[in-house]
């Protein structure tokens, strides 16, 4: 694997192979493994968190290491100092940093000046880590067959989820489809994105992206530091919203998946969230083994 993950771009299909395996078998047995023992993980927030905060801390700490969590505005970056020379300093400390931030050019200069392995919690154009995550709940509920499996993402298609599932998804095998109104339209770069045999495609019609989908995910449509489009956002996206109707055209076992926290009534109905066909907590499970799996491989 490379040094960093930082966009389901720095993996493989082997690598991806190497995590999924190595994620069952962490989760089978939570204290099976002490990899970072003796090994201290920083783990640096300018974004709100939940999920990524906690499986993180206690993943770490599970593999026998020191998670030190960081609130960004904490720190000397909140007053200036750069990313480089921070970069430089923790790479004496630590073994490894985890970083959720806004601008995604901050966590590549971030990556490029550390020696240790720096891993993306998050930016606003990528979220590798909750994919990883997804792509193993997919790998549960198939039996390991994700490939030929279609996935529609119905929302904010240029967000961080959608860039990112669409990558894992091509990366996967899998048919993705993108239900968005042109104003979220994925961009040209990662639909076209080389990065294994699956395919991607964007449908403004979200009936047409959703019909006979096997997995139907959706995302908040305001994600974080975007909250001054709220209104209009809020408004161009409602025919995308994840209900009953739009799973009418969806496979008839279709699983609906949502990366959380979710807005009910907004991108997702209640009804459909808590439906039999909901996988959400199985996917918010899933964040802290494939986190340890990540960790055990990055910092070998
Ligand atoms: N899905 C996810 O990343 O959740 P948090 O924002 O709570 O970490
Ligand atoms: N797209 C959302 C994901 C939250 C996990 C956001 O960036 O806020």
């Amino acid at each position: 694997m490379k040094k960093d993950l930082l966009t389901l771009q720095d993996i493989t299909k082997e690598d991806l192979k190497e995590i999924l395996e190595l994620t069952s078998k962490l989760k089978n047995d939570r204290q099976c493994s002490k990899s970072l023992a003796g090994k201290s993980v920083g783990v640096i927030f300018a974004k709100s968190s939940t999920r990524t905060r906690v499986s993180f801390e206690v993943g770490i700490h599970e593999l026998g290491g020191n998670p030190l969590i960081l609130d960004q505005s904490k720190t000397q970056i909140g007053r200036g100092e750069t990313i480089e020379d921070t970069a430089r300093v923790l790479s004496r400390y630590l073994h490894a940093i985890v970083i959720r931030t806004f601008k995604h050019s901050d966590v590549e200069g971030l990556a490029a000046n550390a020696s240790i392995p720096v891993i993306n919690a998050l930016t606003d154009d990528y979220h590798p880590c909750q994919v990883l995550a997804d792509l193993f709940t997919i790998y549960e509920l198939t039996g390991g067959q994700l490939e030929g499996k279609s996935i529609a993402f119905m929302g904010d298609g240029a967000s961080n989820m959608s860039n990112s599932i669409i990558l894992g998804g091509k990366l996967a095998g899998m048919d993705v489809r993108i239900g968005a109104p042109k104003e979220f339209k994925p961009s040209d770069e990662i639909l076209n994105a080389e990065n294994g045999s699956g395919t991607a495609t964007w449908y403004e019609d979200p009936a047409e992206a959703a019909k006979g989908a096997d997995f139907v995910y959706t995302d908040v449509f305001v994600s974080m530091g975007f909250e001054e489009e709220s209104k209009a956002r809020l408004e161009t996206l409602v025919p995308y919203q994840v209900n009953a109707e739009l799973m009418s055209v969806a496979a008839p076992d279709a699983k609906i998946l949502h990366c959380l926290p979710a807005h009910r009534g907004e991108e997702i109905t209640h009804d459909v969230l808590e439906s039999h066909q909901s996988v959400v907590f199985d996917q918010a499970e899933n964040r802290l083994h494939v986190q340890k799996a990540v960790l055990e491989l990055l910092c070998k």
